[in-house]
Formats: C-alpha cells, sequence, structure tokens
C-alpha cells in the first residue's frame, strides 16, 4: 500500500514508523508540528487504538493536537505533564552534529520548550533536509508583533557582524497579512545561507529585544531517523555514536493509509 504513497512520503511514514518504536506504554510524548510529524502522530495513533498503549501527548501546535485527538492520543498541556519522556519532531535541516533549523511550519517556539522539556528528543527527516553546514533553508525567528520593524532592522545590523553569506530577513506572510504563530507573534525568515557559527548567531539573536526564540535547535536532538523511500532507514544515536541500518516492515499499514485517504 506504500506505493501509493509519493516517495517523499514514504520516506517520512518510515521514519515516523521507526521513531515510535521509541516510544513505550505510559510515557509522556511531546509531538512536533509538520508532515513529517504528522504520520508519526497517525502511527502514535494506532499504537494507542490498536495495541491499547497508554500515551499521553504534548502538541507543539494546535495542528498536532487536533490530529492527535482525532486518532484517538490523549492531549494534555505542558504545565499538565511538566516534564516529557521524548518527543519526537521533524526538521527543516540537520547537520552532521545533529543541530538543526525548525521552524519552516512556524511552531519553533511550542517546539524548542517542548524538546528541551523532554529526556529525550528524536528528530524524523528524510535525506533533503541534510546539510554540511546549516542555513540554505531560511532561520525562522519568532518576534513580537510590537515594533517588528525596529526588531527586524536591529537582526540585519547584527547580522552584519557574524559569519553568514546572506543578511536578508523577510516577514513571513499567510496570504497579504502577517502569519501568526500560536502566540500570535511574527516569523522573520533569516536568509543566511550558510551559518559558520550557529551557537554565536543563535546568542545574539536572542539578546535583541523584540526576538522571542530563533530555529536553531543545537546539541538538544539525541536521535536522528532518516527515512528513505526505498523503506530503509538510518538511526544515527548522538549519544552512543552509533549509525544504524534498517528495514521499516510496513505490511500492516494499510488501515493507517485508508484514514490518510478518507
Ligand atoms: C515546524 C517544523 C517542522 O518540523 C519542519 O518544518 C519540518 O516539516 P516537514 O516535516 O513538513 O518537512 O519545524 O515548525
Amino acid at each position: 500500500m506504500t506505493a501509493e504513497l509519493s516517495p517523499i512520503d514514504k520516506a517520512k511514514y518510515v521514519a515516523a514508523r521507526r521513531a515510535v518504536e521509541f516510544v513505550e506504554d505510559g510515557m509522556r510524548v511531546g509531538l512536533g508540528t509538520g508532515s513529517t510529524a504528522a504520520w508519526m502522530v497517525r502511527c502514535l495513533g494506532e499504537l494507542v487504538r490498536e495495541e491499547g498503549m497508554m500515551i499521553t501527548g504534548v502538541a507543539t501546535s494546535t495542528r498536532t493536537a487536533d490530529l492527535a485527538r482525532e486518532v484517538g492520543v490523549t492531549i494534555k498541556t505542558l504545565d499538565e505533564v511538566r516534564w516529557l519522556d521524548l518527543t519526537i519532531d521533524g526538521a527543516d535541516e540537520y547537520d552532521p552534529n545533529l543541530n538543526l533549523i525548525k521552524g519552516g511550519g512556524g511552531a519553533l517556539l511550542h517546539e524548542k520548550i517542548v524538546a528541551t522539556a523532554s529526556d529525550q528528543m528524536v528528530v524524523i527527516a528524510d535525506l533533503t533536509k541534510q546539510v554540511d553546514t546549516l542555513g540554505a533553508f531560511p532561520l525562522p525567528v519568532e518576534i513580537i508583533p510590537f515594533g517588528w520593524q525596529t526588531t527586524k532592522a536591529l537582526i540585519e545590523e547584527m547580522l552584519s557582524n557574524v559569519d553568514v553569506l546572506g543578511r536578508s530577513a523577510s516577514l513571513r506572510l499567510s496570504g497579504t497579512e502577517p502569519f501568526k504563530t500560536d502566540e500570535g507573534n511574527y516569523i522573520l525568515d533569516l536568509h543566511l545561507r550558510r551559518i559558520a557559527q550557529p551557537a554565536q548567531v543563535s546568542l545574539v539573536l536572542n539578546q535583541i529585544p523584540g526576538v522571542v526564540e530563533n530555529g536553531l535547535f543545537l546539541d538538544i536532538c539525541d536521535v536522528l531517523v532518516i527515512g528513505n523511500a526505498d523503506g530503509t532507514v538510518e538511526v544515527r544515536d548522538i549519544n552512543n555514536g552509533t549509525i544504524e541500518h534498517e528495514r521499516v516492515d510496513v505490511s500492516d499499514s494499510d488501515n493507517l493509509f485508508d484514514e490518510v485517504r478518507d
């Protein structure tokens, strides 16, 4: 049945399917946002419905919370749960040290809070997200609406003092209006092309008044699961220093794909 999915969806699905093997009965799980994370939420729903697994999810966006409830995963707030066993989320870019750019879906603030409040972060992605150096994907920065043009100017000024290749920032739009995050904030996308020193860029960005958080996730990801369209995955564990190649059994996935088609 995976034959009916596009190659990229197959890759996302097998990464998600492998990642939910990290989830154990009774765990509190942070649920990421995006198309790859959506596959993971559907896989978790299957575990809950078909295997009776007890999972409490903390969603990183209203989109994810809606999907999780739809597929049968109990959702609580981070304040109710306080700490999580595991977070599974997608990424826009990953480098060889498993540092990430996230926020393409506009949920970076909640995603960073949730991942930081987790014993372990598992990232699910495909090979299109792999880079040697972060920065080809525009770096999302969440800023408050008040005085946003001043904040943008301060960010652009700051960028002249760091080692990046591009220095322009654009306000993310939804149609003709500014895109708004779940917190009601705006997103600036920074077109940096190459970020030589991500830790420095992250630090100086977050010192600018008006900046709430940036999309660099540094030293947060523990395990990266890279899915491939041929049904294989690569599992990189940064703490153990291991890289494993496996094949994911998708023979029992028909119900899940039926749900997506419905
Ligand atoms: C949302 C994110 C997503 O994880 C990231 O954009 C990847 O999304 P997708 O799996 O759809 O490619 O950071 O804020």
